[in-house]
């Protein structure tokens, strides 16, 4: 993947197409976010899939990573209109009070079944959500994505939003 510079441009031009034919609800990622949301903070930015599609769909993004490898590997296809990115723990550099806040965190599971890029990512780095630091924050939407088979991250109530194999819980700490 490291040789085409737009790279990621293109792909935001790829799903912005897509989004005028189809519309934003068929991708679930987008779902979790509500209308009046201008901006999100991708506390987990990995290969910034995800933000991708924030950004396709208009929104401005703050992403965070903290594998110094992997943020300047993505550095490269940077700068991108409307996202900011910045190194380091999201969870420690956040404020106290976020309007929407999207962690993919990694988890265990048995084989990979991850696509390959995420396999990439995960042999990367070695992040950890601190959970108790996050509850400590005040977060209007939280939302983390999460395997179909798995346990609900937080112990909290929480709306789901189903995808094709996972689901985005919904959170307001
Ligand atoms: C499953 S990947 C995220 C994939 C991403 N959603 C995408 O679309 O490419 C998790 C990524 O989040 C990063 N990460 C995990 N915890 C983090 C934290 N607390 N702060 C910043 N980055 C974190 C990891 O280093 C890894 O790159």
């Amino acid at each position: 993947m490291f040789n085409n510079k737009n790279l990621f441009k293109e792909e935001i031009f790829k799903r912005q197409l897509y989004l005028k034919q189809q519309s934003y609800k068929t991708i679930p990622l987008l779902k979790t976010v509500p209308k009046h949301i201008k901006q999100v903070v991708d506390g987990t930015a990995g290969l910034l899939e995800d933000s991708l599609w924030f950004l396709a769909r208009g929104l401005s993004v703050h992403a965070f990573e903290k594998n110094p490898y992997i943020f300047e590997k993505i550095s490269y296809y940077l700068p991108i209109e409307n996202l900011t990115y910045t190194f380091g723990d999201s969870i420690m550099l956040l404020e106290d009070s976020i309007e929407f806040l999207y962690l993919d965190p990694f988890f265990e599971q048995k084989k990979s079944k991850s696509p390959k890029n995420m396999d990439w990512l995960k042999h990367h780095s070695h992040e950890e959500i601190n959970k108790e630091l996050l509850c400590k924050k005040q977060i209007q939407h939280l939302v983390i994505k999460r395997y179909k088979h798995l346990p609900s991250f937080l112990e909290k109530n929480h709306d789901i939003i189903y995808g094709n194999k996972i689901r985005f819980e919904l959170y307001s700490l």
